[in-house]
């Protein structure tokens, strides 16, 4: 009798074989993928080729043992990628928009501000801005030292030897041979466990006084946090014997209303205006705090989401370290968790972005028109009582442009709040102007002041009586002769530095 006709004699037969196949297959099957999977094991478990301290700050040291995450970090240095307003090439913000000269009249930022690069450039980029000065010859930079804190992991190496308040005293050329690291491993990660760390104790001391131990934060919450420690509104600290001490201003919350009154308690400015002698406050980049207010921060997704989506090479999943903007790789930053085309995603940024800067750019123009209307009323013979209400209108409705215009990317983490932000700018500018108005009646001045020429960089540069030319010069000087030997210290002090080879 064939098989065939048993089977059809009594079909149990039949049913017999086919279980037993199939579980057969599966025991393959598992067995196989088992086999598999402990072969990728066996390539993939860590084993540390070096040991090194916690403090070091070498990404390529730490790059030994991490490979994968180390070349990601260096694709940082690729600086050719240009969204419609942001990306990884050196933007001269100045010529862009050269009101914004005027607006920081009397500041360093007026002499020279650039878009944001890859973390790869920190060093180089905070040495070559004009606003450091040139440390020549015995002279200072104007800057203190605090203003290497979110640039390297050298910072945290000093900071241990020492403490918080020791690292910011002195002017910042003091601290130049030891600060040669960009932005790297030892900001985030702890090296004995690879857990993501808070290194900078300016996050930690805000955390404390709004009564938040930063140590109970969540995994999710580090993710985003470790880029809370620099992209965050700031301010240099000087009262009670303190020396420029690096402080954020959330004792009363982080929207720009709560940090304009932590600011007005105490008075402080930045600057006072070289037009309208407004006590000036220079918004930092409170690029977590608006975040924070933004429906992404509000469903739990996190800075690194987007900004370090995971990669896959030869079957291995890691983090993408090549730290930029997520609309030069929309695939792994957004479709994770958007079906959209990467075209309707980009289009969806761009929009939020073109509305709000519509908005923005008619708030610079008011403020560059009350700054020069204040200089006139100065002129006219003003006296400090009746211009304190304008310039007090002046400093709060440029810290709200500015609020908005320095937390780059906010336009699209946070549209909602940032549309709020300008327009309420917007009519306190309008408050200034009236109020300037009634001012030039009292004064019998009632012509319509024309709008300066800052049509480029250089006019505006020039309306502001701005030596660039001899600025420049000087650096160009500070560059040649002063860096190189700051390379050459650093580079003697680092050959001694343990490094413990422990497999080739
Ligand atoms: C939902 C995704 C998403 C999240 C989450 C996110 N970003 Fe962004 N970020 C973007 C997009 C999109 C842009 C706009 C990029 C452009 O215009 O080229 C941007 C822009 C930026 C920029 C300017 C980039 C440039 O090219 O100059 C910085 C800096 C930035 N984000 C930092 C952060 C930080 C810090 C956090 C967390 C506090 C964060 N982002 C969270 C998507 C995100
Ligand atoms: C700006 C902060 C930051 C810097 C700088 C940084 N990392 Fe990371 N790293 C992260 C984040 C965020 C993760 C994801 C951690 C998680 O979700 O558990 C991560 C994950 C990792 C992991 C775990 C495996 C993986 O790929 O997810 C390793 C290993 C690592 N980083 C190595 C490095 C090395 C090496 C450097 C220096 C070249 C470095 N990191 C610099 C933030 C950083
Ligand atoms: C130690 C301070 C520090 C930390 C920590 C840090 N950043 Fe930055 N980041 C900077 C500085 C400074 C720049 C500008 C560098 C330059 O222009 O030379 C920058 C630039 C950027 C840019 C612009 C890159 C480009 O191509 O235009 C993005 C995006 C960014 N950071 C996102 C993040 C995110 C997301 C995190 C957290 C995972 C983070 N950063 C953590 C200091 C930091
Ligand atoms: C980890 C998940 C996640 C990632 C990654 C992510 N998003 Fe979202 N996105 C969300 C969620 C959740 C919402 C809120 C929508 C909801 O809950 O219905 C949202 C909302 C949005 C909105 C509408 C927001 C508004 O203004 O009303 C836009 C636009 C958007 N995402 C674009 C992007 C882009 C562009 C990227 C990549 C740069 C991105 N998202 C990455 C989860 C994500």
């Amino acid at each position: 009798m064939s098989l065939k006709r048993r089977i059809v004699k009594s079909p149990w037969i039949g049913w017999l074989l086919f279980i037993t196949t199939v579980i057969v297959v599966i025991i393959i099957a598992v067995f196989a993928s088992s086999i598999i999977e402990r072969r990728a094991e066996a390539s993939f478990t860590f084993v540390p080729k070096v040991k090194y301290e916690n403090w070091e700050p070498r990404n390529e040291v730490w790059g030994e043992n991490f490979p994968k995450q180390y070349q990601s970090y260096i694709q940082s240095s690729e600086d050719d990628f240009r969204s419609k307003y942001n990306g990884s090439q050196m933007i001269d913000m100045l010529e862009i928009d050269p009101r914004l000269v005027v607006l920081w009249a009397g500041y360093g930022f007026s002499k020279d501000y650039n878009q944001g690069r890859g973390h790869y450039y920190a060093i180089e980029d905070i040495r070559n801005t004009l606003r450091t000065g040139a440390p020549v010859d015995g002279k200072s930079s104007p800057m203190p030292n605090t203003c290497w804190s979110c640039k390297s992991p050298d910072v945290p190496r000093l900071m241990g030897q020492s403490s918080p308040q020791d690292f910011y005293a002195g002017t910042w050329d003091t601290k130049g041979p030891e600060i040669v690291n960009a932005i790297g491993c030892a900001d985030c990660h702890d090296a004995e466990t690879m857990n993501l760390q808070i290194s900078r104790p300016a996050l930690i001391e805000a955390f404390e006084r709004m009564g938040k131990d930063i140590t109970k934060a969540s995994h999710q919450e580090m993710r985003s946090l470790v880029c809370a420690q620099c992209h965050v509104e700031y301010y240099f600290d000087k009262r009670d014997g303190k020396q420029a001490y690096l402080t954020f201003p959330w004792d009363n919350g982080f929207t720009a209303e709560d940090m304009e009154e932590y600011y007005d308690d105490f008075e402080f400015y930045d600057w006072e205006h070289a037009i309208s002698k407004a006590p000036m406050l220079k918004a930092q980049h409170p690029g977590w705090e608006t975040f924070m207010t933004g429906i992404h921060a509000e469903r739990g997704v996190s800075c690194a989401d987007c900004h370090m989506p995971y990669k896959s090479e030869g079957g291995q999943k890691f983090t993408d370290h090549h730290l930029q903007s997520p609309l030069n790789n929309v695939e792994a930053s957004c479709a994770v968790c958007h079906r959209e085309k990467t075209l309707t995603l980009v289009k969806n940024v761009y929009d939020r972005q073109d509305k709000i800067i519509e908005n923005r750019d008619k708030l610079e123009e008011l403020l560059v028109r009350a700054h020069v209307e204040a200089g006139k009323a100065w002129e006219l013979g003003a006296t400090e009582d009746e211009m304190k209400a304008v310039l007090m209108d002046i400093r709060h409705a440029q810290w709200r442009w500015d609020y908005a215009a320095a937390s780059h990317g906010a336009s699209f983490h946070s549209p909602v709040e940032i549309s709020r932000v300008i327009g309420t700018g917007i009519t306190i500018a309008q408050e200034a102007r009236i109020k300037l108005a009634r001012l030039f009646a009292d004064y019998g001045f009632n012509e319509e002041l024309p709008y300066p020429d800052i049509s480029t960089k250089a006019k505006a540069q020039a309306f502001i009586q701005l030596p660039v030319e001899k600025l420049e010069a000087e650096k160009q000087t500070f560059l040649i002769e002063v860096v190189p030997e700051w390379e050459k210290a650093a580079a003697a002090r680092e050959a001694s530095y343990p490094v413990k080879k422990l497999m080739d």
